[in-house]
């Protein structure tokens, strides 16, 4: 299980160092990979300039087709279309559900986000059905919270 009390303090150190929203994302991005077995990839997108579409910042897995996703597609594009996390317990049962890899059975996707306005996303997927809880979304929400806080004050 993800315990963010650490992760956050991790990245509150980094910014009190200095680093930027680029190396806090790739350290979320490995964090919390390694908090749970069942988490067989985990990434950033951002949101383009243009607001139309999802580009891939960094992750931990196989390498994936989609690098960018227009925004209202997949699993990760409606998370930005209706501005809400997607917690999806079997992949099957999504329409428009994009395959980063054929094994992949359960997908999270907590919002990177200062009010309406969304930066970006947090992406997990797992090998296994049903992998998160809603106590591991708020974690990652937690996390995520953090990460928008340090892009909010580079885009100021
Ligand atoms: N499954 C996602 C695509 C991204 S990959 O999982 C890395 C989706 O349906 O949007």
């Amino acid at each position: 299980m993800l315990n963010s009390t650490e992760v956050l303090k991790e990245l509150q150190d980094m910014r009190d160092h200095g680093f930027l929203s680029d190396a806090l994302m790739r350290h979320a991005v490995k964090q919390i990979k390694r908090a749970d077995t069942r988490f067989d990839w985990v990434g950033v997108y951002m949101v383009n300039k243009e607001n139309t579409e999802l580009w891939l910042h960094n992750y931990v897995g196989k390498p994936t087709e989609h690098a960018h996703i227009p925004i209202g597609e997949g699993i990760c594009g409606t998370a930005v279309a209706e501005k809400t996390n997607q917690n999806v317990p079997d992949v099957s049962k999504v329409k428009n559900y994009l395959a980063c890899s054929p094994h992949v059975q359960s997908e999270l996707v907590v919002l990177i986000r200062a009010g309406d306005e969304i930066y970006g996303q947090i992406d997990i997927d797992s090998d296994e059905l049903n992998s998160f809880s809603a106590e591991l979304e708020a974690e990652v929400q937690a996390v995520a919270d953090k990460l928008a806080e340090q892009i909010a004050a580079e885009r100021r």
